[in-house]
């Protein structure tokens, strides 16, 4: 039987807890994972995606089940090149609904063949978000325990910023 191969997409600017959360939880469904950091030349990153991309490397570097890479373009181009069977999206709360429900009709539209899987977060995290993240960073608040001690070091490293 071929792998069954999934792909979380995302801006990660940066990756915490809740994203991590969501990996752990779709492992036990596929058989591996590729993590794809959207590169957006719109957006203003804190992180360019090669820090992003390292940075994920470097957090899941003992699972050999996930990798990360990079992608721009269609995300279900993306998805088609890999092989994977399925878009996993983090669902925190009713206003993600909307976008997410937009993005999921959108892609299925121009690939039937993919099917967009939504996992809820942990309730911990089920309030964050990469933007307040770098808000609260930015105003000198403590986010420790939100995101990895790597991401809130980079953080630190970073600020401020805004
Ligand atoms: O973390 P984000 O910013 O919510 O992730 C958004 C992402 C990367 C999933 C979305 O912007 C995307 O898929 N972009 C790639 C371009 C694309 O395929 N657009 C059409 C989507 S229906």
């Amino acid at each position: 039987m071929s792998a069954r191969l999934a792909v979380y997409p995302g801006s990660f600017d940066p990756i915490h807890n809740g994203h991590l959360a969501i990996v752990e939880r779709c492992l036990p469904m596929f058989d591996e994972l590729v993590i794809a950091v959207l590169r957006n030349e719109e957006k203003r990153p804190l992180f360019s995606v090669e820090e992003r991309v390292e940075t994920i490397r470097e957090l899941l570097a003992g699972n050999g089940r996930v990798r990360v890479e990079s992608f721009s373009g269609l995300l279900v181009d993306f998805v088609e090149r890999v092989g994977a069977v399925a878009i996993v999206r983090g669902l925190r709360a009713l206003s993600d609904f909307e976008y997410e429900f937009q993005m999921a009709l959108m892609n299925r539209r121009l690939n039937p063949r993919v099917e967009t899987v939504f996992m809820m977060p942990k309730e911990d995290y089920s309030y964050l978000s990469s933007r307040l993240v770098k808000e609260v960073v930015a105003l000198g608040g403590d986010v420790s325990g939100l995101v990895p001690a790597r991401v809130l070091d980079l953080l630190r490293e970073r600020a401020p910023f805004r």
